[in-house]
């Protein structure tokens, strides 16, 4: 096979004689690429001469991998019990309305946001919660959503 990836091998030599350290080379994966392709996975079982399914198994089990390539401005949504009770369930559906997003996809076809649901952000006062890139927006009600997503849409807020 040819050398396709020397950033990818770059990470497989560091990790090398490290047994049972699948989870942290493919989180250090993820981070270089983005996200976990088939085809970069396929790739890792190769190098490392594994099955692919394992590598898949572990990708999949963990929700911190992401087998899709992501927008350019995440959206995370808090699923903490705070923001539960709080009806986030209402933000997020606002979100998913605007963006249009198609059921079982979590991000836009033009590649611009991501809607993820993440455990406790931390903030529960400001409960329900959301999180865009870094900056955390709360006491929400479902109104609030477009003119917040308008920024991003057109401004690129930081
Ligand atoms: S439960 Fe949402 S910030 Fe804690």
């Amino acid at each position: 096979m040819e050398n396709a990836y020397p950033e990818l091998d770059k990470i497989l030599a560091k990790f090398q004689d490290k047994k049972g350290s699948l989870i942290p080379l493919l989180q250090e994966v993820q981070k270089e690429r983005g996200y976990l392709s088939r085809e970069t996975m396929q790739y890792l079982a190769d190098k490392m001469e594994i099955p692919s399914a394992e590598i898949f198994g572990v990708a999949t089990f963990y929700s911190m991998f992401r087998l899709k390539p992501q927008g350019k401005h995440l959206i995370r949504v808090c699923k903490g019990t705070a923001c539960h009770v709080s009806d986030v369930d209402s933000i997020k559906n606002a979100i998913i309305e605007i963006l249009q997003l198609p059921e079982g996809e979590n991000t836009t076809s033009d590649m611009q946001f991501t809607v993820m649901e993440v455990a406790c952000l931390g903030c529960c006062s400001l409960a329900p919660v959301i999180m865009i890139d870094g900056k955390t927006y709360g006491k929400l009600v479902p109104e609030a959503i477009p003119a917040i997503l308008n920024q991003y849409k057109n401004g690129d807020s930081e």
